[in-house]
């Protein structure tokens, strides 16, 4: 891989927006960007502000604290229908965390405990994952798993230490295509105090779609038929943070910190913009061993990425981020348009020096997988009686027997994908490693594995025992069986103790039961 040094960058950015560069050399006097022939000193990007109310259309209101210790956030979050208006002039019933499309945003620190007093206030069970946070197994939010699901008029106590700094986010994990695919999703940004500050300031987006009608109303859940389970279903409207195409506001290389989720059921994202590129500073759990200037970030389902954003367009310019067509498989690309996603506004101020990005950002110390246990998972995709049967291996969820692992053993899963498809696999509950010395070294919970490739996972199971889930975050597909579990055992605990010893069925909340795939 081609590494682009930071001073290439600088010319680069020079070149694309006549923004002056801070490399080591003099400003470029009257440069156009600049906009006004008798420029001064030009200011450093960490000596201005971003413009007033850049974030205001986009800013995902926090949970309220209720907990007056600094390192607790205790938050209630309710999941109930409201109405909202996405298309303009329209109501729709989107469900939500707490009313709010997405869900309250959950910030906190690394090392920070959060307690969530949760009520279920839907017409149907539901249940919390917390995607991607290391947390207890009886916290993890699988149905039938490690907890009940939650019925309508339910509470649930949920609570764990953030370990981890990084980019996270929440949702139901029962009928989740369904579930999440009617709004419900919220972000967790856990912060590391030791982050630089040139990282620029911080804006998440959650990046999903939603399937109306043109009144605003939603589509049916199934809609599409079995179609529907075997491409995974994108809907027609594209949100940023709830919204269709909302407005940021930046300065001309003034930089932003990207957060950035895909909690769409079936979307992929890939997000680029002309004359610009990103630094991307790494993804699933917080920076990457080194940052990479790249010119389209693709986010698949469940993934996430951290990424700084530098704009490069001239003072006073408009234009619109698009949706770019991502080829995620059989004719997942054919005649589709691109979209638009984010309106971009540059102040009418004069362009100022981007801030320098480390490139060295965290040490990430290799899995030793010399005596590591193998594992092979493939993706599986069968029409059985004009259903479309998913699974792992030709099994589906239903009939699938976990993966077993000894706490402290280090296994290595080949994931194979000989279907027509991309697929987002997500583990629950471990960050793994992806053993390929072409990618930067970083710690991922959700990757994507395109149609006919495999890749390898290297994981620890060094803590935490349990029944963990992992699956494709296509939510059509691991609706449709596309999901497994995996049993991490400590050998000195005492037998039938703890969360294995629920039923190891999650899908009472399904629609359908077991018959229908014998
Ligand atoms: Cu984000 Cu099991 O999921
Ligand atoms: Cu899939």
């Amino acid at each position: 891989m081609i590494r682009v040094t930071s001073e290439i960058r600088c010319l680069w950015l020079l070149a694309a927006a006549g923004v002056v560069c801070g490399c080591g050399r003099g400003a470029a006097p009257g440069s156009p960007a600049q906009g006004q022939a008798s420029a001064g000193p030009v200011a450093g990007a960490s000596e201005v502000a971003q413009p007033s109310g850049w974030d205001a259309d986009l800013a995902i209101p926090p949970a309220h604290d209720l907990n007056p210790d600094p390192h607790v956030l205790e938050v209630a979050l309710e999941a109930k229908p409201v109405d909202l208006e996405i298309l303009p002039g329209k109501k729709t019933t989107v469900w939500t965390y707490n009313g709010q499309l997405p869900g309250p945003l959950l910030r906190a620190q690394v090392g920070d405990r959060v307690i969530v007093h949760f009520k279920n206030s839907l017409p149907v069970a539901t249940t919390i994952h917390w995607h991607g946070l290391r947390v207890a197994n009886e916290m993890d939010g699988a149905p039938g798993l490690t907890q009940p699901p939650i019925e309508p008029g339910a509470e649930f106590r949920y609570e764990f230490v953030l370990k981890d700094a990084g980019t996270y986010w929440y949702h139901p994990h029962v009928d989740s295509s369904v579930q999440v695919g009617r709004g419900l999703y919220g972000a967790i940004v856990v912060e590391d105090p030791k982050d630089p500050k040139a990282f620029g300031d911080d804006l998440v987006l959650m990046l999903s779609d939603m399937s109306l009608d043109e009144d605003g109303q939603p589509l049916p859940d199934d809609n599409g038929g079995q179609f529907g389970n075997l491409f995974g279903r994108e809907g027609s409207v594209l949100l940023v943070n709830g919204k269709m195409v909302p407005h940021l506001k930046v300065r001309a290389g003034k930089q932003q910190r990207w957060r950035i989720v895909n909690a769409a059921r079936a979307r992929y994202f890939n997000l680029r913009l002309p004359g610009h590129r990103f630094v991307r500073l790494g993804g699933d759990n917080g920076l990457a061993a080194r940052s990479e200037d790249v010119y389209s970030l693709v986010v698949a389902p469940g993934e996430r990425a951290d990424a700084v954003f530098t704009p490069a367009d001239p003072p006073g310019s408009h234009r619109v981020m698009q949706w770019v067509p991502f080829d995620r498989g059989y004719g997942s690309t054919f005649n589709r348009p691109r979209e638009d996603l984010l309106a971009i506004d540059t102040a009418d101020a004069p362009a100022v020096t981007p801030a320098q990005i480390p490139v060295e950002l965290r040490a990430i110390e290799p899995i030793v997988v010399t005596d590591a246990t193998q594992k092979t998972l493939a993706f599986t995709i069968a029409i059985d009686n004009r259903e479309v049967v998913m699974g792992f291996n030709g099994v589906p969820y239903e009939h699938a027997q976990p993966i077993e692992a000894r706490l402290g053993e280090t296994q290595v899963w080949r994931i194979v994908n000989d279907t027509d498809f991309a697929h987002p696999f997500h583990l629950h509950g471990y960050f793994f490693q992806v053993l390929d010395d072409t990618r930067i070294p970083e710690w991922k919970d959700t990757i994507n594995v395109p149609s006919k490739s495999e890749l390898s996972i290297a994981i620890k199971f060094d803590e935490r025992p349990g029944m963990w889930m992992y699956h494709c975050h296509i939510l059509d597909h691991a609706e449709a069986g596309m999901m497994g579990h995996l049993h991490v055992i400590d050998p000195n605990a005492p037998a039938a103790a703890g969360s294995a010893s629920l039923p190891v069925h999650a899908h009472e909340a399904r629609r359908g039961g077991d018959d229908e795939y014998r």
